[in-house]
C-alpha cells in the first residue's frame, strides 16, 4: 500500500499561492482556505487532525489547543517575518519546528517606513486632501509647513535586518541614527550606519522621529505607553511597521491630540483592523492598511521561503528559517 501523502493547510488564499502549491507539490498535498479573509475557526478545526504542515498569515493564530487537534502537525511555516501568532513554546514542546520569512520584505517594509515618514513630515495627506476638496486657490508661503529632515534625528527601536534598512536610508536624508534594542548591533553595522546605540528613555526624548522594528513580545506589548510617549518631543514623528500593540494607541490618540507629539505613521494598529477611538479623525496621522511588505517581489519572496520551509521539513532537512532551532537535532560530528 502506499503512503498518504502529507496534507499541507494554507490559512489564506495569498499571492502566488500558486508558487506554495509547486514548491509543495513533489512532497504535499496542499489545500487553501478559498479566499483571502481569515478562515472561521471551525474551518480551520476541520483540518487540523489530518495535517502535516501549516502556513498561516502572520494575523493567524496557531496555538497550543490547536496543535494537540493536529497529532501529525511536523511545521508550522509563517508566511510573514513576525511570528508573535503562533505559540512558538507550545510547538517547541511539541517538537515541531517553526519558520518564518525574513530577509526578503526587508526593503519593501524598509521602503513603506519612509514613505510614511515622508508623507508625515511633509503632511502629504493633509496636503492631498487640501487639494482634492478644490481649496487649493494659489501658492501661499503658509501651506502646510513641514518638518524638514536633514540634520535630524531619527531613533531607531530593533535594529534588526528592517531597522538597518530604514538607518541606511536615513544617510541619504542626511539624518542622524540612534538606536535602541534588545541586542547590541555589530561593531561594523554601526559604524557602516554612524548608529549609536542610547537607553530608550534617551532616544524617546532625543529623537525627531521614532521608528519601531522591534517584534511583539510580552516584552515589547505597550513599550510605548503614556509615560515613555510623553518623553518624546512634541515636535517629534512617531513611525510604526511594527506591530500595533507595541504602541498603546488609545495613549497616543491622546498624545497627538493634546499635540505632546507632533504626527504619526502607522501602518499596523493594536487590534487590526478596528482602530483605536479618535485616531482616523486625527489630520496629523498618516494611515496605511498593513502593507508594509506589500510589494509584489517581497509577496512572491514569501510564498517561496514559507513553501520551501514547510517542504524541508517534511522532507526531514534543516528548513532555513526556524525559530526554534531548539527542535532541529545538531549536525553529528
Ligand atoms: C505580512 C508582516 O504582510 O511579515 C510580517 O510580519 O507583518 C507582513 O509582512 C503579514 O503579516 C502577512 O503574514
Amino acid at each position: 500500500m502506499m503512503a498518504e501523502r502529507p496534507h499541507v493547510f494554507v490559512f489564506r488564499k495569498v499571492l502566488f499561492h500558486e508558487r506554495i502549491a509547486e514548491i509543495l507539490a513533489p512532497v504535499a498535498d496542499v489545500s487553501f482556505h478559498d479566499t483571502e479573509d481569515p478562515p472561521a475557526e471551525a474551518a480551520v478545526r476541520a483540518r487540523l487532525p489530518g495535517v502535516a504542515g501549516l502556513i498561516p498569515s502572520s494575523l493567524d493564530p496557531v496555538t497550543a489547543p490547536m496543535m494537540a487537534a493536529a497529532p501529525g502537525l511536523r511545521v508550522v511555516g509563517n508566511y510573514g517575518v513576525g511570528y508573535n501568532n503562533v505559540d512558538v513554546a507550545a510547538a517547541t514542546a511539541r517538537r515541531i519546528p517553526v519558520t518564518n520569512t525574513p530577509g526578503v520584505l526587508t526593503e519593501a517594509t524598509a521602503d513603506t517606513t519612509w514613505t510614511l515618514l515622508l508623507a508625515a513630515a511633509r503632511r502629504a495627506v493633509e496636503a492631498d486632501a487640501y487639494v482634492r476638496a478644490g481649496t487649493f486657490d494659489g501658492w501661499r508661503g503658509s501651506l502646510f509647513p513641514g518638518m524638514e529632515l536633514n540634520g535630524k534625528a531619527l531613533g531607531i527601536i530593533g535594529l534588526g535586518l528592517i531597522g538597518q534598512a530604514v538607518a541606511r536610508r536615513a544617510l541619504g536624508f542626511g539624518m542622524r541614527v540612534i538606536y535602541a534594542g534588545r541586542r547590541r548591533a555589530a561593531p561594523e553595522a554601526e559604524r557602516a550606519l554612524g548608529a549609536r546605540c542610547v537607553p530608550l528613555e534617551d532616544l524617546l526624548r532625543q529623537a525627531d522621529v521614532v521608528s519601531l522594528h522591534c517584534p511583539l513580545t510580552p516584552e515589547t506589548r505597550h513599550l510605548l505607553d503614556a509615560r515613555r510617549l510623553a518623553l518624546m518631543k512634541p515636535t517629534a514623528l512617531l513611525i510604526n511597521t511594527a506591530r500595533g500593540p507595541v504602541v498603546d494607541e488609545r495613549a497616543l490618540v491622546e498624545a497627538l491630540r493634546a499635540r505632546r507629539i507632533a504626527g504619526a505613521g502607522l501602518d499596523v494598529y493594536e487590534e487590526e483592523p478596528t482602530l483605536a477611538p479618535g485616531l482616523a479623525e486625527l489630520p496629523t496621522v498618516v494611515l496605511f492598511p498593513h502593507i508594509g511588505s506589500s510589494t509584489l517581489e517581497a509577496r512572491e519572496g514569501m510564498a517561496r521561503l514559507a513553501a520551501e520551509n514547510v517542504r524541508a521539513a517534511l522532507e526531514g532537512r534543516r528548513p532555513p528559517n526556524l525559530v526554534n532551532p531548539q527542535v532541529w537535532p545538531a549536525a553529528g560530528p
